[in-house]
């Protein structure tokens, strides 16, 4: 009888156990699903698809070659260092020797390999050097949006400055002998106002993102794992 009884309460005992897997394991499960299909889904509102559609043309040596490491602009789709030691200088504007606006004018010009321009040529100044090289998509939006960053800018000057700056516009006029940013002015425009509109998103961390999808997985191989030797 006292042998029942104890079996009876373990046979209870592991029967909560069983159904406290069995309910928290379906729930992390329909989870996974869930996230997948967001990432595959159109644009959410949520989730910063909206600046992953743009994001390209940061990408695009036009602007990495201002926008890149180092305290130096660079030069072509390789994204070499500028020749002649040019250097970024305490303004942006080159060392006095060779300030930009010496070869740079306020327009390209005419002939290869002859220097680009438009008014203001330079790179961000050393306090904030705008940099995006290297950073992850997630890294570069918040970038932008930090005005430590961005010279405090609001986020209707960040988009005035993406849509209307003329050091911007140039990446879509940039003399001979260079490639164009391939995605319209018009379609990046609309972008980047899309992405305004929906309060200007930023991505997710990948790599936070698949820590916790792995953290998951884990957790649930456990449960299985545990329901087995049960
Ligand atoms: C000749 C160099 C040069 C090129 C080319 C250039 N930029 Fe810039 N960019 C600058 C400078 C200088 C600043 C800082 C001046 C300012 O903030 O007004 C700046 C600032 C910015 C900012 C302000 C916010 C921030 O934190 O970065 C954005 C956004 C930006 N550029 C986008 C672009 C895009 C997009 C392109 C290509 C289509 C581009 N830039 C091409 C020099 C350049
Ligand atoms: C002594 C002249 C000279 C000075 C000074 C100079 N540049 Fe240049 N730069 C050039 C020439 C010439 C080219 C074109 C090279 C080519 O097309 O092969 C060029 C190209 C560039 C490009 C490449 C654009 C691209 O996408 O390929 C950038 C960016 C640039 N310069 C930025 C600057 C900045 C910023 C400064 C000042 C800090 C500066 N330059 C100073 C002569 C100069």
């Amino acid at each position: 009888m006292k042998h029942f009884e104890t079996s009876v309460l373990f046979a209870g005992a592991v029967l909560t156990m069983l159904g406290a897997i069995s309910v928290s394991h379906p729930i992390s499960a329909a989870e996974r699903p869930a996230t997948k299909a967001t990432a595959s889904a159109t644009p959410a509102a949520s989730d910063g698809a909206l600046f992953v559609e743009f994001v390209s043309v940061l990408r695009h040596p036009r602007c990495m070659n201002c926008h890149s490491r180092g305290d130096f602009p660079r030069q072509g789709d390789d994204g070499h260092p500028h020749t002649m030691n040019v250097r970024r200088g305490p303004e942006g504007h080159g060392v006095t020797a060779e300030k930009c606006s010496t070869c740079h004018q306020d327009q390209n010009l005419a002939g290869a390999h002859m220097p680009p321009g438009t008014p203001n040529w330079g790179l961000p100044p050393p306090t904030t050097p705008m940099i995006w090289e290297g950073l992850s998509d997630a890294q570069i939006c918040r970038s932008i949006k930090e005005p430590k960053q961005n010279k405090n800018r609001n986020l209707d000057q960040l988009v005035e400055h993406l849509t209307e700056d003329k050091l911007v516009a140039w990446g879509w006029n940039p003399g001979e002998g260079r490639d164009p940013i391939p995605m319209s002015r018009e379609e990046f425009g609309a972008k980047v106002k899309r992405w305004q509109a929906a309060g200007a998103p930023c991505p997710a961390d990948t790599a936070k993102k698949a820590a916790a999808t792995t953290l998951l997985a884990k957790l649930c191989s456990m449960a299985s794992g545990n329901r087995e030797r049960n």
